[in-house]
């Protein structure tokens, strides 16, 4: 049985499919025909190269490999992970548990170069997370970098995304999310990699970053505002999420 997960025609190049053999067996396959979801799946492919290494050090197999290729397509085949997966729509409070337990993965198995940079996911979200016996499994690579951001990038990328969906409509951040977030800064800052700049204004540092080098994720800039919401604040909601955030911080030092 095969069943379509995610179609191209959202303005994605990647339709991901989920196969089912009579034996039970699953697997992920994900199919692209654009040179830019060619490009994506290639990086995916590269992605997981690292991630398995990093997180499975002892797997053989590898996870994600190319499974056809023509001169137009390409076509991946991804071991199926199984496991609950958040839903980011549900915002920080009610996926707090999921935050933190990503948030130390991270922490965990991300490592940092001497410049401060570190391997980029790219689109580190909780759709993107699987969870299960074994901890987290991040999937999705199609973003990756092996050399990409400064180290903090993706959690924090990860935070406010999530908080976005909550108060897109103009809300404030609750004190409780204000408190999920600087907390979780709190705790990648124990590894000493933050810049200060991600500690002084997050918010403001991840809409700066991404708009400088949004050419990491694609080429044209309206396209990719799609993908990254939080571009749609203002300069002035970015400066007031990130003092009460600063303020949180602060009383938690
Ligand atoms: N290795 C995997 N194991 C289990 N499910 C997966 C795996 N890879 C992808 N999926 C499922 O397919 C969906 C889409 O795949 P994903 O790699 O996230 O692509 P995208 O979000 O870019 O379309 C995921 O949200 C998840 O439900
Ligand atoms: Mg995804």
């Amino acid at each position: 049985m095969i069943e379509l997960l995610k179609n191209c025609s959202n303005g994605n190049d990647v339709s991901t499919y989920l196969v089912i053999r009579d034996t039970g067996f699953k697997k992920i396959v994900k199919i692209a025909a654009t040179p830019v979801g060619m490009r994506n799946l290639r990086r995916e492919v590269g992605g997981w190269g690292w991630y398995q290494e990093m997180r499975y050090p002892k797997k053989e197999e590898p996870i994600c490999r190319i499974a056809q290729e023509g001169g137009s397509f390409l076509k991946i085949e991804l071991e199926f992970m199984e496991g609950a997966r958040a839903d980011c729509r549900k915002g920080l409070e009610r996926n707090h548990e999921n935050i933190r337990k990503a948030i130390e993965h991270y922490c965990e198995i991300w490592p940092s170069f001497p410049d401060g940079t570190a391997p980029l996911h790219g689109d580190l979200s909780l759709d993107n997370m699987i969870y299960n016996a074994d901890g987290v499994h991040v999937i999705d690579w199609e973003h990756f970098h092996e050399k990409g951001a400064p180290w903090g990038f993706d959690p924090l990328y990860l935070l406010f995304e999530t908080l976005f969906l909550r108060i897109r409509n103009g809300k404030r951040p609750s004190r409780a999310e204000v408190a999920i977030i600087a907390d979780s800064i709190g705790v990648l800052n124990r590894k000493q990699e933050l810049q200060s700049q991600m500690i002084d204004h997050p918010l403001r540092f991840l809409v700066e970053f991404i708009t400088v080098n949004h050419r990491l994720w694609c080429d044209e800039l309206p396209a990719f505002q799609n993908k990254f919401p939080i571009l749609t604040f203002t300069a002035d909601r970015v400066s007031s999420i990130d003092t009460t955030i600063r303020a949180r911080l602060k009383e938690g030092m």
